[in-house]
C-alpha cells in the first residue's frame, strides 16, 4: 500500500473564501470559491491567514504523486493500493488500474469534482476514486498493514532497496510519503509509524521517493 499523506489538496477553506485573489480565481473558473482548490499559485497572497500555509494549497504535488504511482506496473498489475490523505483529513482510494489525466488542468476538474460528489465514477456508473472523511489513523485502522513505514528526510538514513526488503517481505507494507511542499509530517502522524527511514542523504521530491520505492516492490516481487 502507499499513501500520500497529509496532502497539500483540498478546496479553498471558507475563512479565506471572500479574499480578492480567489474570487478572481474561482469566476475564471466558473464555480464557487469554496469548489476550488487551494492553491498557492493563484492564492499566495490569500494564504497567508491559514494555519500551517506552508504545508498546504500545492494539488500539482499530488498529481505528480498520483502520475507516477498509477503509472507503475505494480499498480497497473493490481499489486498495489494507493490512497491520498489530505490536510485536511479526507480519504481518496482509487480503483484498480485506474488512469489519471496528464493534463494538470483536467486533473484539477477531475478533483473539483470528486469534492463536490464525494466520487468520481466510470460512464457505467462504477467508482473510479471515492473520497471519505477520515484520518491516517482511521485508514490504517481499515486497511491493517502489517507495518506502517514513514519516509521523510528526518528518518533513519537508509536505501529504498533495503526499507522495501526489510519490511514488505511476506509482509503487507504502507509505505507513507508526504504531499506535501515543505516541512515534516505532524506528530500524529509520526506516532502511527513503526519506523521512519531517509533513503538519500538530501531532501527529495515525493514523486522521486515513490518511484525509487514502488521499483524496489517491482524488483522483490520478481525475485521472490
Ligand atoms: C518535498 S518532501 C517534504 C519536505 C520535507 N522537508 C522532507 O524532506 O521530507 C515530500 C516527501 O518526500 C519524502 N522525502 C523527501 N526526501 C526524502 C528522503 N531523503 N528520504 C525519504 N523520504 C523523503 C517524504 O515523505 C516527504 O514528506
Amino acid at each position: 500500500m502507499l499513501v500520500i499523506a497529509e496532502a497539500a489538496l483540498e478546496c479553498v477553506p471558507e475563512e479565506i473564501s471572500s479574499h480578492p485573489a480567489v474570487s478572481n480565481r474561482a469566476k475564471k473558473l466558473g464555480y464557487k470559491a469554496q469548489e476550488t482548490l487551494l492553491d498557492r499559485s493563484y492564492h499566495h497572497a490569500a494564504m497567508k491567514r491559514l494555519l500551517e500555509s506552508w504545508k498546504r494549497g500545492r494539488p500539482d504535488i499530488v498529481h505528480f504523486a498520483l502520475m507516477e504511482a498509477l503509472s507503475t506496473p505494480l499498480f497497473i498489475q493490481g499489486y498495489l493500493d494507493v490512497y491520498v490523505h489530505t490536510f485536511d483529513n479526507k480519504i481518496i482510494s482509487m480503483a484498480g488500474g485506474l488512469r489519471i489525466p496528464k493534463s494538470y488542468f483536467r486533473f484539477e476538474g477531475l478533483m473539483q469534482d470528486l469534492f463536490r460528489n464525494g466520487a468520481v465514477k466510470s460512464d457505467d456508473g462504477s467508482p473510479l476514486m471515492e473520497m471519505e472523511k477520515g484520518t491516517l489513523a482511521e485508514l490504517i485502522g481499515e486497511a491493517k498493514p502489517d507495518r506502517v513505514v514513514g519516509l521523510s528526510s528526518a528518518g533513519v538514513q537508509s536505501n529504498a532497496e533495503q526499507v522495501v526488503r526489510k519490511n514488505s517481505l511476506d509482509r503487507k507494507c504502507m509505505f507513507v510519503i508526504g504531499g506535501f511542499p515543505k516541512g515534516h509530517f505532524g506528530d500524529n502522524t509520526k506516532a502511527l509509524f513503526n519506523c521512519t527511514y531517509s533513503i538519500e542523504n538530501i531532501g527529495l521530491e515525493a514523486h522521486v521517493v515513490i518511484a525509487r520505492i514502488l521499483y524496489e516492490c517491482e524488483k522483490m516481487k520478481r525475485s521472490s
